[in-house]
């Protein structure tokens, strides 16, 4: 699938904006703080109803402005759809889909499927587990409407709990718990299942890159899995392990608190030859293996929905060298549709020929045309 126009009002650095995209590669180029990554954030917030770096939604609206809007035509097998959002400075935001409006957020997910690299992942082997538990919900989200409503009161039950324990209320803790433990082993089933087919793509992608000397491994870590315990964890277990940890921690949670069981405390993790990435991997197994990710993800999308998603690439450009961009190049299927944005053309040179180029200088968009310069854009 891929987008075809984009209409912004309002939105970041943006009075206005009308842009056509290529199906192919788009590149967008400027200076720092022009705003490139605001158009990509653009994208994302109509794939999937929310910004990926800020999450007030009100800081999406052009300073001094009230309300901002956004449009985008998506083309895929399916048919063209229309995805509409309006984003208030205070107040709720509406998304429609070819005119009808969405009652939750969760709809849209599967519309508009997107994949995105920001120089962030970069840190998806070293840091948190936080940040591997959103690259993994992300996917499970695009594809499962459904996982996103069960992840969604997962999280609403978690809090509910939290305030109970803040209060050190235990008499009305027992519903919650079986909320707890029946919600959060649904979402920890999905993400174990989603979890072991990323892995099987992402150890092809890396075999590639590293040069077939070297495996990687990834593997969901539930709260439970102590270090080195390995799966299988079967997912019949899951729910009976949860319930015997959530009744082995109430005093510690009582004592302190919080909840101290659950998803929210999961990870997913890395192995390159059998030993732990997170604190063996070297710089360059790193990026290896967070670009074997990145393809994976795109392999994943396609494998489970039958399109590819489109490709979305901040400034990842520069923090490659040579021939692990090449490699992301190449390892990008032809089908896909690329939005990257960079500081500098020279290392994309290679690609310019079968590129559009857009130049951003303080939100002014120009689309270069085959002979000369053309705007698209005005005040
Ligand atoms: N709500 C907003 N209203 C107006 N300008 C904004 C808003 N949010 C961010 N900006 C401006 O957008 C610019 C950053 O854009 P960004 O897309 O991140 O830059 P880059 O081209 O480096 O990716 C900054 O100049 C910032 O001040
Ligand atoms: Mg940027």
């Amino acid at each position: 699938m891929y987008i075809t126009t984009l209409t912004a009002r309002h939105f970041r650095n943006y009075d206005s904006l009308e842009l056509d995209f290529s199906p192919r590669i788009n590149i967008i180029v400027g200076a720092n703080a022009q705003g490139k990554t605001n158009l990509l954030e653009a994208v994302h917030f109509l794939a999937t109803g929310r910004s990926h770096r800020s999450s007030r939604d009100g800081e999406l609206v052009k300073w001094g402005e009230d309300c901002a809007f956004l449009r985008g035509e998506v083309s895929a097998a399916g048919g063209t759809r229309c995805i509409e959002a309006q984003v208030p400075v205070a107040g709720r935001k509406s998304i429609r889909v070819n005119g009808t409006e969405l009652r939750r957020l969760s709809d849209l997910f599967g519309i508009f499927q997107i994949v995105m690299f920001t120089p962030d992942d970069l840190q998806l082997i070293k840091g948190s587990p936080g940040l591997r538990r959103r690259y993994l919900d992300m996917q499970i989200c695009q594809i499962s409407p459904l996982y996103r409503h069960y992840l969604q009161r997962y999280n609403q039950v978690l809090r509910q709990r939290n305030k109970l324990l803040e209060r050190r209320d235990n008499k009305s803790l027992l519903v919650w718990d079986e909320q707890l433990v029946r919600l959060g082993s649904v979402v920890i089933r999905y993400r174990l299942k989603a979890a072991e087919v990323l892995s099987s793509l992402t150890r092809k992608h890396y075999r590639t890159i590293a040069g077939g000397e070297e495996d990687l491994l990834l593997e969901y870590q539930p709260f439970w899995a102590r270090d080195g315990e390995h799966p299988p964890w079967g997912e019949d277990e899951v729910e009976g392990i949860f319930h015997e940890q959530i009744r082995l921690v109430r005093e510690d949670e009582l004592r302190r608190g919080q909840t101290l069981v659950g998803p929210q405390r999961d990870d997913l993790v890395f192995y390159i030859t059998d030993r732990p990435a997170k604190s063996f991997a070297s710089q360059g197994q790193q990026r290896s293996g967070v670009l074997a990710c990145k393809l994976a993800e795109l392999d994943y999308m396609h494998q489970e929905s039958g399109e590819y998603p489109l490709l979305l690439l901040d400034d990842v450009a520069s923090e490659l060298d040579d021939e692990r961009r090449a490699q992301l190049f190449e390892g990008v299927p032809k089908q896909v549709q690329l939005l990257l944005t960079t500081t500098n053309l020279r290392p994309l040179m290679p690609m310019l020929a079968r590129g559009q180029v857009f130049r951003v200088a303080d939100g002014i968009i120009r689309k270069e045309g085959k002979g000369g310069q053309q705007d698209c854009f005005c005040i």
